[in-house]
């Protein structure tokens, strides 16, 4: 397999210089373990060929947005929503300051289309616009147990075939029912998506907690071997959970780090996948 997407849309140093230096200029709730995996997983979509959008629900100021507008490739776009505020819009500073962040990163309104709106009134395989083409897609707005449920179908029904869910606030003791409702999510849904990784929380709980990354059944081992080899110095350890067997589990002491995805490592994930 090559690493067929490399046409960077804000050039090909844009998502490593914003993962190491430029992401703590924008407030917001993303830890450096959750960056640093992020950034493989935008590397590795592209040695897998998987192309398509990307997307938000909950954007807030941008933090994890911006990392998802830089990871894209020519042709690819931004979708986000936010309520930002009750009545959606409501929190005109919040909305403001999103929209300032990004064109800070050269991020224009022709690169992102952004639903000030409840993502309850969107409708499934409707949202976003491109929804069957989605690649990642974070799932961080309303921590409610019915709410998470509902988002993660929304954010399901978005993605292609090698798609990834990053669902946020898993095991975050602020929002039992994130957790409550992730499991609920694996119990209903046997087969079809699968976690890939956890990324522990390392940080006061006010700037992130755990993610959990979700793929579909045909993708699951090779994000899982792609992921374990990148980000190897931080794996600590494989277990069952919700009945898939041997999901990695990163924890990172400390700044956002992996290892690149070279020609060597290139040639070695060729070889496992
Ligand atoms: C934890 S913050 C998101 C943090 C963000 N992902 C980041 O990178 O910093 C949650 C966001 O979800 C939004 N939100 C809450 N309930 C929502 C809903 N029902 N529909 C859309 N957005 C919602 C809030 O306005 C807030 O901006």
């Amino acid at each position: 397999m090559a690493n067929t997407n490399t046409d960077k849309l804000f050039g090909g140093d844009a998502l490593g210089a914003y993962a190491m230096r430029d992401v703590e200029s924008v407030a917001g709730m993303l830890q450096s373990g959750s960056i640093s995996v992020i950034w493989s997983l935008a590397e590795l979509q592209d040695f897998f060929g998987v192309t398509g959008d990307v997307a938000e629900i909950g954007v807030h100021h941008g933090r994890l947005f911006i990392m998802l507008c830089l990871a894209m490739n020519a042709g690819e776009r931004a979708f986000g929503v936010d309520l930002f505020g009750d009545p959606p819009g409501a929190n005109k500073d919040d909305h403001d300051q999103f929209l300032a962040n990004l064109a800070r990163f050269q991020i224009q309104p022709d690169h992102f289309d952004l639903a000030v709106q409840d993502s309850r009134t969107l409708i499934q395989g409707q949202w976003p616009g491109s929804a069957g083409n989605v690649r990642m897609v974070s799932v961080d707005g309303d921590h409610r147990r019915d709410a998470v449920l509902r988002d993660l179908a929304l954010a399901a029904a978005s993605l292609n075939e090698g798609g990834v869910i990053i669902a946020d606030d898993l095991f975050n003791p602020w929002y039992p029912t994130v957790t409550e409702a992730i499991y609920e999510y694996f119990w209903d849904r046997p087969g079809d998506m699968e976690p890939v990784a956890f990324i522990a929380a390392n940080g006061p709980v006010e700037t992130g907690a755990a993610k959990l990354l979700i793929a579909r059944a045909g993708f699951a081992a090779r994000y899982k071997a792609g992921l374990k080899l990148l980000n190897q110095d931080d794996l600590k350890h494989c277990d069952a959970f919700a009945g898939y067997a041997d999901v990695p589990s990163f924890y990172f002491a400390g700044q956002p780090s992996k290892r690149p995805l070279d020609a060597a490592t290139a040639e070695i994930l060729a070889d496992i996948t």
